[in-house]
């Protein structure tokens, strides 16, 4: 089956070749969806943090899987209904994947009670529905929002936060 391949859209308005960092994408389907995870998987380093949010559905668990298969993780990459956080390790010597989902937590307290600082150093953190709950952790996180369109497409914009980020662009798959 042909794969469609979300198209980028242009950043904030600044000027190409210019630092941007904000990109947008639209994702027709879930399986561009998660080929827009794996070309995030491109960019990221050991420490990290992604921040997804968006309403239920929108699709925050499957781009999650994408970045899992880009990272090459063990799955499966699921929504984490029983537990609030799950470590995916490598299986090809590079960073684990930690996937949380903030949703469930009830508040900052308990994220901090996860303990998650000493992992994140070690692997790249994504954290669903961690909205006005995980900031804390880093000065540093790309976040990245879904909206849901009644076609079912998805816009994904990315927002780059911190030094790490200031400079955003993904490569074509
Ligand atoms: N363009 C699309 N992008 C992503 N998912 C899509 C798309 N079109 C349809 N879907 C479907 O929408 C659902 C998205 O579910 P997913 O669990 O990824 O969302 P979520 O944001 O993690 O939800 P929750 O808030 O429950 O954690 C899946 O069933 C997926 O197949
Ligand atoms: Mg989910």
């Amino acid at each position: 089956m042909t794969e469609t391949t979300p198209t980028a859209g242009s950043d904030s308005g600044a000027a190409p070749g210019t630092r941007a960092n904000t990109v947008f994408v639209t994702a027709e389907t879930d399986s561009a969806m998660r080929a827009l995870g794996r070309r995030i998987a491109g960019l990221l380093r050991p420490g990290d943090l992604l921040v997804l949010s968006g309403p239920l559905g929108a699709g925050k668990t499957t781009l999650t899987q994408g970045i899992g298969e880009g990272l090459g993780v063990r799955g499966p990459i699921t929504s984490p209904t029983f537990v609030i956080a799950r470590v995916h390790p490598s299986e090809t010597g590079g960073p684990a994947l930690v996937h949380a989902d903030a949703y469930r937590l009830g508040g900052v307290e308990e994220l901090d009670d996860l303990d998650l600082d000493s992992a994140m150093e070690d692997s790249v953190t994504a954290v669903e529905w961690g909205e006005g709950i995980a900031e804390h952790l880093t000065d540093e996180r790309l976040e990245i929002t879904i909206a849901r369109h009644p076609d079912d497409t998805r816009r994904v914009t990315l927002t780059g936060i911190g030094v790490r980020w200031s400079h955003l662009a993904l490569d074509a798959e």
